[in-house]
């Protein structure tokens, strides 16, 4: 049967008191919509359709051409929603699912249940319910006397009897296509908030003689629909728990689950072991056997198999095999290192491609710099490569030694095997082998240590006895 969906993004969100759209809000690094988006796809729709209203423009250019479109000019409710996608998909014979765009945690398994209970029993609809603890804020779920859904009932408007009941619907729902337009024509606004509840339609479909079912899902998780920011929490809670488990299923070791921080689009080897205090963020992607952590903050960082980063930040950055990196570096973005390279500790590196071997172990800073093989930058070696107002480039060549405490001058070049002694100061290029000296020549002048020990103490018993 023809598979279509339904996700509901128009609604601003008002309790989120936020300047982001409601279904932009990020669950674990991507937008609610986003994971809603996903589940979707895997139920292999043939077309979707996304109602946008508030903030359309931003849901729309987020999605992309994942969805067609349908605007919602006034929000006046989750029926009255649906109703915009009519045009687009009234025609249409088969199933559609119905999906909020603020219940990140509904999973695609749930929803592919759902369906198979919806489609082998040819109901009119089925709604995805779940057993809360505290129904609080969420429609109820009225039974029929044959296990059947009666209908739901919005907390507004539920009896102290309706209220009681813990079964809750989560918002999402299959529905007859053709069934679903049908019933919306006859909902009406006649209820605690004056809006059309989509929620309607499962009552006038059971009064009609129709087949309503209900699939109740096991996992509380799946039906937080995300309305303030303290569910936008607990959403955050709960996802960061399901990625982790994931990881760990693939033979990821996570110390502390608890105080990790794993985003949805991240991927991790097999063997790495991930400690306290991390967080991976973005399209970062961590090869096998990694060390990462404690306390490393990775964004769209790639790193090789056998890499170790602790205490560090990373961001848009890529580590070859075997490269170390911290305690305490600072990988800014363009920053490439190859393999068993050495990255140490108060180190900043940023837009600096380092080939395999090379090693800036302290207290260094290297930007806008191509850094052959096998270098050793020294201790509080840098590049100078800002004027204010331009950014100039270092090269490095392979086999290069610099010193510690170089300041290199950009646009410079050290050639291959060079030698650019401690306390330098670079303005031209040094040729290849060539050793560079730039710094004053030491003077030791005997026995005047005393002297000019004695010339401090006299002028210090001077200013005491005058004050
Ligand atoms: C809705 C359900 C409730 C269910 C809960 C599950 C209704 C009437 N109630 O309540 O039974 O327990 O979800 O989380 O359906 N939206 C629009 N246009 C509108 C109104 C809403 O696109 O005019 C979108 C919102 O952006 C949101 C979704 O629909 O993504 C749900 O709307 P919301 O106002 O959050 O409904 P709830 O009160 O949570
Ligand atoms: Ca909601």
């Amino acid at each position: 049967m023809k598979k279509m969906a339904i996700v509901l993004a128009a609604g601003q969100g008002k309790r989120m008191k936020s300047k982001l759209y409601k279904v932009l809000h990020p669950v674990c690094g991507k937008p609610m919509v986003g994971h809603v988006m996903d589940v979707v796809e895997a139920s292999a729709c043939e077309r979707t359709v996304v109602i946008v209203g508030h903030g359309a423009e931003a849901v729309q250019s987020y999605l992309g051409e994942r969805a067609e479109y349908a605007l919602q000019a006034q929000q006046q409710g989750t029926g009255h929603a649906v109703l915009q996608a009519e045009p687009l998909l009234g025609a249409e014979e088969g199933t559609t699912i119905v999906i909020c765009g603020d219940t990140p945690l509904v999973t695609a398994a749930t929803v592919q249940a759902m369906l198979t209970i919806h489609e082998t029993s040819g109901a009119a609809a089925t709604v995805l319910t779940a057993e809360l603890g505290d129904p609080t804020g969420y429609g109820r779920v009225i039974r029929g006397s044959d296990d059947g859904v009666q209908r739901i009932v919005e907390q507004k408007d539920c009896t102290p009897a309706e209220g009681a009941v813990k079964e809750i619907n989560t918002g999402t729902y299959c529905f007859d296509n053709k069934k679903l337009f049908q019933a919306l024509a006859q909902v009406t606004n006649e209820n605690a908030q004056g809006e059309y509840y989509l929620t309607d339609v499962i009552g006038i479909l059971q009064r009609g003689g129709e087949r309503v079912l209900a699939h109740c899902t096991g996992d509380e998780a799946e039906a937080i629909g995300v309305n303030d920011r303290i569910a936008l929490s607990e959403a955050e809670r709960f996802m960061k728990e399901r990625i982790i488990r994931g990881h760990l299923v693939n033979g990821v070791t996570v110390i502390d689950p608890s105080s990790t921080y794993i985003e949805a689009g991240v991927t991790i080897g097999a063997d790495t072991v991930i400690y306290p205090g991390t967080l991976l963020r973005g399209n970062t992607v961590i090869g096998e056997d990694n060390i990462i952590g404690p306390q490393s903050d990775l964004t769209d960082t790639v790193t090789g198999n056998g890499v170790c980063i602790k205490h560090s930040v990373t961001d848009r950055s890529e580590v070859g095999d075997e490269t170390t990196v911290g305690p305490y570096a600072n990988l800014r973005p363009g920053t490439k290192l190859g393999r068993k390279c050495k990255v140490g500790d108060f180190v900043e590196l940023k837009n600096a491609v380092l080939d395999d071997g090379s090693k800036v172990s302290h207290l260094s800073y290297v930007g806008d710099a191509k850094v052959g093989k096998d270098v050793n930058i020294g201790c509080g070696a840098i590049t100078v490569n800002y004027d204010g107002y331009n950014k100039a480039v270092t090269e490095i060549g392979d086999g290069a030694f610099v010193g510690s405490n170089v300041n290199l001058i950009a646009p410079v070049r050290i050639g291959d095997g060079a030698y650019v002694v401690a306390g330098s100061t670079i303005t031209q290029d040094v040729p290849e082998n060539d050793l560079a000296i730039a710094r004053e020549r030491q003077v030791n002048k005997p026995g005047y240590a005393a002297k000019i020990r004695n010339r401090a103490k006299l002028k210090k018993e001077k200013k005491d006895s005058s004050s």
